[in-house]
């Protein structure tokens, strides 16, 4: 993979300029070690931030969730134990890779269902949804705004949409220490468990992806409303909760 060009994280973007198949290639080659290599990443943050965006869905037992990007499953199966054995929770993602890790790790869990398919087109009915969240998936999408649009799309009137996503912390300076430790950071992990190639991605990923605020702003764009920022992890995570109208 080339070399992302460093200029380019100070502009906000529409949309991940990757396409999708080299990002679900890329998906499917990590697939194996992505959770320990997650885990690794986040010093075991990650554990907390997903609660907290299942806190955020703000569901009851009997309802009805979707993880978009589900990957290896491991959000998809906390909002399981939210809506308890008589919801639903379905888990969509590209990468039949991580789907099949999701199957593995989760699939005996009988209010979950994993599904291959886009979040920029999503395979279920409109309205269909108490909530539907997606975690650190937003910024592979070729477009947030779409992204953004089809999550609420899918979600009943009253329900949540929860983004849960990496985000520059604050202030500059921080930002930009974080932004350069990433880039180091991610690709050395990569080499320790042979995917240096992969891991360059994730930094790019990140490259000239919007602000909270204005990540914020798309999403009041779209149409939701009560919109919400909290940030975690230092505030490198920004948790955006929307109310579908
Ligand atoms: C960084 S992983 C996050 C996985 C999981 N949500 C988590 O919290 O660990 C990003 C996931 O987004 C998926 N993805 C990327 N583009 C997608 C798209 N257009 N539609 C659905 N899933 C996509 C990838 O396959 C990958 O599993």
């Amino acid at each position: 993979m080339t070399r992302p060009d460093p200029s380019l994280d100070l502009r906000s973007r529409p949309g991940n300029s990757v396409p999708e198949p080299t990002v679900t290639g890329m998906f499917d080659s990590i697939a194996p070690v992505y959770d320990r290599m997650n885990t690794l990443m986040t010093a075991g943050l990650d554990g907390r931030w997903r609660r907290a965006a299942v806190a955020a869905a703000n569901l009851s037992p009997g309802s009805v969730a979707l993880d978009v990007a589900c990957g290896t499953g491991k959000l998809t199966a906390a909002l399981a134990v939210a809506v308890g054995p008589m919801g639903r929770v379905v888990g969509i993602d590209l990468s039949a890779g991580m789907l099949d890790e999701a199957y593995r790790a989760f699939g005996d869990l009988v209010q979950i269902e994993f599904r291959l398919g886009n979040a920029l087109a999503l395979p279920v009915p409109d309205d269909s949804f108490d909530a539907v969240t997606i975690a650190f998936g937003l910024r592979n999408l070729a477009s947030f705004e779409d992204g953004f649009r089809e999550m609420a799309r899918v979600v009943r009137s009253g329900g949540r949409v929860v983004c849960l996503e990496l985000t520059m912390p604050r202030p500059r300076w921080a930002g930009r220490f974080y932004w350069a430790a990433f880039r180091a950071i991610a690709p050395a992990v990569g080499t320790l468990f042979r995917k240096r190639d992969a891991y360059m991605y994730l930094p790019h990923s990140l490259d000239g992806f919007p602000e909270a605020k204005e990540l914020a702003e798309t999403m009041r764009r779209i149409g939701l409303r009560d919109v919400t920022v909290r940030r975690l992890g230092l505030g490198a995570v920004a948790l955006h909760v929307g109310t579908v109208a």
